[in-house]
């Protein structure tokens, strides 16, 4: 049917309509506000930086997913950085580090240094350099309580992608940190997965950073699961059953979206774990709850995890 042209963009204006809200829903994964390195107060210069720093970084996320930004002098002088996942295009990216941005103030309001992930981006600042240190001594991940039909055959394909995942987000370096993979397991069940490294870090310390990523990944549920989410401030991994980034699916949406619904976070927020070498470490299995609409009740752990050991031991 051939309409006249008026008539047919009528048609356009919904659809512009629905998918831009899209752009601005982004989903915050946890925060970390380090209480030992030092307090500001209102109104000192810490506070002030603070109050330049961040609009600056904002500026920078609509030109680039990965920046850093420096205000100040002496004592108080103040270092951030963000990323965006490397999917995210700069409106975005930018909108992404916005919302952060807000939220890292609000809930870390006192903390010379803090962090905070959101599954499409990560705003981070301190009073010492941050910029180019590999940085894996916290961690955040969710898993799905839903285990995997054939948990044999999907942690060999998983290890497999996720070899192939580090190889090119480090040491690709057309792709600046980022990479992503689909798998199949079954005729009917996909894999999908994304890494993700700073990119002030690629090479050899981000294969490190993913493969402590990937090994705490083991750690906490033997890759049985059908999703999991590792965030760490130089890098990220996950996989999901489900596409959960634009990317994957054949559909015309590109907008940042996630197949499983947000983590709540249960258990204690943060916890020490020691893991002495490969064992895997067994975590205390996350309270039932509630089924929501995916059926996929994820749960959050912030961890601060002593992991030289690990370094030493790769
Ligand atoms: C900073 O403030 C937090 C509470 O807001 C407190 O627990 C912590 O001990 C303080 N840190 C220092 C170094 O004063
Ligand atoms: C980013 O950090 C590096 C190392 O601290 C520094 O040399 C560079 O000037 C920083 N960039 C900005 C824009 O602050
Ligand atoms: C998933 O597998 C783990 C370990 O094999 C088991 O402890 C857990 O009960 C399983 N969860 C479900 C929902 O079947
Ligand atoms: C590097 O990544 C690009 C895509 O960004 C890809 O086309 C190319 O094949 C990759 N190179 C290698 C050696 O894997």
């Amino acid at each position: 049917m051939k309409l006249p042209i008026d008539l047919r963009m009528i048609f356009f204006i919904p659809l512009f309509l629905t998918i831009t809200p899209a752009y601005s829903k982004f989903h915050i994964h946890s925060e970390y506000c380090l209480n030992d390195v030092g307090n500001y107060t209102t109104g000192s210069n810490y506070d002030e930086n603070l109050i330049d720093l961040l609009p600056n970084l904002i500026d920078k996320a609509s030109l680039s997913t990965f920046d850093n930004h420096t205000v100040g002098q002496g004592i108080d002088q103040t270092y951030g950085l963000y990323m965006c996942r490397g999917d995210l295009d700069g409106q975005q990216c930018h909108d992404c580090v916005e919302a952060a941005s807000k939220t890292i103030v609000e809930k870390c309001p006192t903390q010379k240094e803090a962090l905070v992930w959101y599954q499409e981006c990560m705003v981070r600042y301190a009073n010492r350099p941050i910029y180019s240190h590999q940085e894996q001594n916290q961690m955040s991940y969710t898993w799905s309580t839903q285990n995997v039909s054939d948990p044999m055959k999907f942690g060999k394909l998983i290890s497999k992608m996720m070899d192939g995942l580090i190889a090119q987000a480090a040491y690709n370096s057309s792709r600046r940190g980022y990479a992503t993979d689909q798998g199949e397991l079954t005729l009917f069940e996909n894999v999908y997965a994304f890494a993700q490294c700073t990119p002030d870090i690629l090479g050899n310390r981000c294969e490190r950073c993913l493969r402590v990523a990937f090994r705490n990944m083991g750690a906490c549920c033997g890759t049985a699961r059908v999703s999991m989410e590792m965030y760490l401030p130089s890098c990220w991994l996950r996989y999901d059953q489900a596409p959960f980034i634009g990317e994957f699916s054949n559909e015309n949406d590109d907008a940042p979206s996630t197949s499983t619904s947000s983590s709540t976070t249960s258990g204690p927020p943060t916890m020490d774990l020691n893991f002495p070498n490969d064992t895997p470490v067994v975590l205390p299995s996350p309270p039932s709850a509630s089924n929501q609409l995916t059926s996929l009740k994820t749960y959050l752990l912030v961890m601060t995890l002593c992991v030289s050991s690990l370094v030493m031991a790769w």
